[in-house]
């Protein structure tokens, strides 16, 4: 039977978080884990909308904090299915603070989480097809496979020289 196919915009969640005392560390700044448990829950919400089950987060690839959030920003999260393979789905979240009395808006951070959708007993059950329609989504979905293979490989779960798309990377060829 042909697998579903779906829409980045099917799916796309946007999240808005005031950064409050208890989120902060005692420089007033927006708590790192604070900011990666938001990035769980938007992407995991889109990737439970593209699927329409239950997901579980299966890996979060590296998030770096260039420039801190402080106590009182506004902090804009959103999130996109990027790509579908069998159980596993590929999230972008991008993340924007706002200071909203001073009209100071900046880009925080971009990460990529990975969900596998499940069934009741918890195994991975096959998730619909991504249709990427911009051109930014088109680059996302085209990058998402070298992304899938390297995660995989740094997870001990595919072999470099099975890793078709970092080929240049690990210069395997010899
Ligand atoms: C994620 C999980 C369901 C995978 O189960 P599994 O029995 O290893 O299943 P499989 O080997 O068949 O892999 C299923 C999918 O997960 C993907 N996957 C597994 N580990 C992965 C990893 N580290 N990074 C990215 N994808 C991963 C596989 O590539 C596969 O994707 P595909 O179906 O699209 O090809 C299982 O490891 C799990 O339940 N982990 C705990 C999840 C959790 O509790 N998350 C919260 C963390 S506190």
């Amino acid at each position: 039977m042909a697998r579903k196919k779906k829409y980045t915009r099917d799916s796309s969640v946007t999240m808005t978080e005031l950064v409050l005392p208890n989120d902060t560390n005692t420089l007033n700044n927006l708590m790192g884990g604070r900011l990666m448990h938001w990035m769980d829950i938007v992407s995991a919400i889109a990737a439970q909308k593209h699927s329409n089950r239950i997901v579980v987060t299966a890996s979060v690839d590296n998030v770096s904090f260039g420039k801190s959030i402080q106590l009182g920003n506004v902090v804009t999260l959103t999130a996109t299915v990027t790509r579908a393979f069998n159980s596993s789905m590929e999230v972008h979240i991008k993340v924007t603070a706002e200071d909203i009395p001073s009209g100071k808006k900046f880009n925080s951070n971009e990460a990529f989480f990975t969900f596998v959708a499940v069934d009741q007993s918890g195994r991975p059950i096959d998730v619909p097809e991504l249709v990427p329609e911009t051109d930014e989504e088109k680059e996302l979905y085209a990058g998402a496979l070298r992304r899938r293979q390297l995660r995989l490989v740094l997870a001990k779960r595919m072999k470099p020289q099975e890793a078709n798309e970092l080929r240049s990377i690990f210069e395997l060829d010899n």
